[in-house]
């Protein structure tokens, strides 16, 4: 099979990919296509990116697609004779293609004869782009997504750009297709809303409370709506708080365990006592495949870590396993409607697709704290380079 996945250089979408391409006597491929934006990382699947898979659209090549301070180096590049599908150049020591974005789905299987990956670096929004991929694709995994509910409150903008209207362009592409099995939205358990005494099942009204779950409510409906409206063979998946390797330094676990390593103080918004359910990456990607192999079409499935944590439980946990201490804890002013837990229950998913988790949360935290340690260059570059990082830092802590 080849699985589009939109997303794949971001946190869950590299580690879904690494998860498909590990499974013993895999056979199937995969056709990335990702805008690289602030989240997006090429460095998160170096082991499976070569000069022959990563394909730029020649019309972006002009900068938007890399945002490293590049402009310096284009400057010296040749211009491109544009007569063959894919043309090769250089940046930062990094080898890519580039091809013209109406020959995107030649130059795209042309990549595939030889790799059992190819990364198209566009957005999820091009129309022409994702026209041409979903004919290369059996199934879809949507991933892409801006998704970090504190900048999607100094900014809702991008949020309904690509988790929405990203996501109908998908699904009319996806529409289209005449060969497409299934297309695996992923959706969120910041849907629901702040779950009080109970967790919520799939049946539960959604009712989101920030801009970035608001956006990804409407997309989850839409994408249900084109399973009832035009049969598109759709699966929805809810996950709760992921967490593990690769993580973007923004969320709550990178954060604290980057600012415990550096000394740094620790924010923690408002009491701390917000609950979260923490799910470990690898599994959210396991029951991803199960839905994707086993689902009954047009169905959603929660996907829960089973481990309901405090904020600073969490955050103690981190500091316990660093050895350092507690004194980092500073307490910041709290996020605007901050829901206070959030809580799935996944019984649908473990009765009907035998789903479960791996390992306990104790026993991933410290893996994952290991990982960051022991993967100092992956996050220092994004520290030191990345200016969006620094200005989002600055911006969002530095007032509170
Ligand atoms: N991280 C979590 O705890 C969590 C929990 C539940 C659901 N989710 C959902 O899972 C998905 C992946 O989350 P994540 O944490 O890996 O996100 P992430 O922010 O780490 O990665 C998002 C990826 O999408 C890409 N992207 C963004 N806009 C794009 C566009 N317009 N076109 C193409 N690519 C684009 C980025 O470059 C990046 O690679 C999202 O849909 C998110 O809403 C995440």
């Amino acid at each position: 099979m080849n699985i589009l996945v939109t997303g794949g250089a971001g946190f869950i979408g590299s580690n879904f990919v690494k998860h498909i391409l590990e499974r013993k006597g895999n056979r199937d491929k995969i056709i990335i296509l990702d805008a690289l934006t602030y989240a997006g990382n090429l460095d998160n699947l170096s082991e499976y990116l070569n000069k022959d898979n990563i394909i730029v659209p020649d019309e972006q090549v002009s900068l938007e697609a890399f945002r490293w301070n590049l402009e310096s180096e284009l400057a010296e590049m040749p211009s491109f004779e544009r007569d063959s599908a894919r043309l090769s150049f250089k940046l930062f020591g990094r080898d890519y293609l580039a091809a013209k974005t109406e020959q995107m789905e030649e130059a795209a299987s042309k990549s595939l004869e030889d790799s059992q990956l190819v990364f198209v670096a566009a957005n999820i929004s091009d129309q022409r782009i994702a026209k041409q991929l979903l004919k290369l694709a059996d199934v879809v995994v949507n991933f892409a997504a801006e998704t970090h509910v504190d900048r999607s409150i100094l900014n809702p903008d991008q949020f309904i750009k690509t988790d929405v209207y990203g996501t109908y362009i998908l699904l009319e592409a996806a529409r289209e297709s005449k060969k497409l099995i299934k297309f695996v939205h992923v959706s969120t358990d910041e849907v629901y809303g702040a779950a009080h005494e109970k967790s919520f099942s799939e049946s539960d009204p959604i009712n989101p409370r920030n801009p970035y779950s608001a956006s990804k409510a409407a997309a989850d409906r839409l994408v249900y709506a084109y399973n009832q409206t035009y049969g598109l063979p759709i699966n929805i998946v809810r996950p709760s708080n992921n967490f593990g390797p690769y993580q973007y330094p923004e969320k709550l676990i990178p954060v604290m365990i980057l600012k415990a390593l550096r000394e740094e103080q620790l924010p923690v918004y408002g009491n701390g006592k917000q609950i979260r359910d923490w799910l470990y990456v690898r599994d959210t990607a396991k029951a991803i495949e199960l839905v994707l192999e086993k689902g009954s079409i047009g169905e959603v499935y929660n996907i829960a870590g089973g481990n309901e944590k405090e904020n600073i439980w969490i955050v103690h946990s981190i500091l316990n396993h660093l050895n350092k201490p507690s004194s980092l804890i500073k307490y910041v002013k709290d996020r605007p409607g901050h829901d206070v837990r959030y809580s799935l229950d996944d019984s649908k998913i473990r009765k009907e697709l035998g789903y479960s988790e791996t390992a306990t949360l104790e026993e991933r935290l410290q893996e994952t704290v290991e990982w960051y340690v022991k993967n100092q260059n992956w996050w220092e570059k994004i520290l030191k380079n990345d200016q969006e990082y620094k200005e989002f830092m600055e911006k969002w802590y530095g007032e509170r």
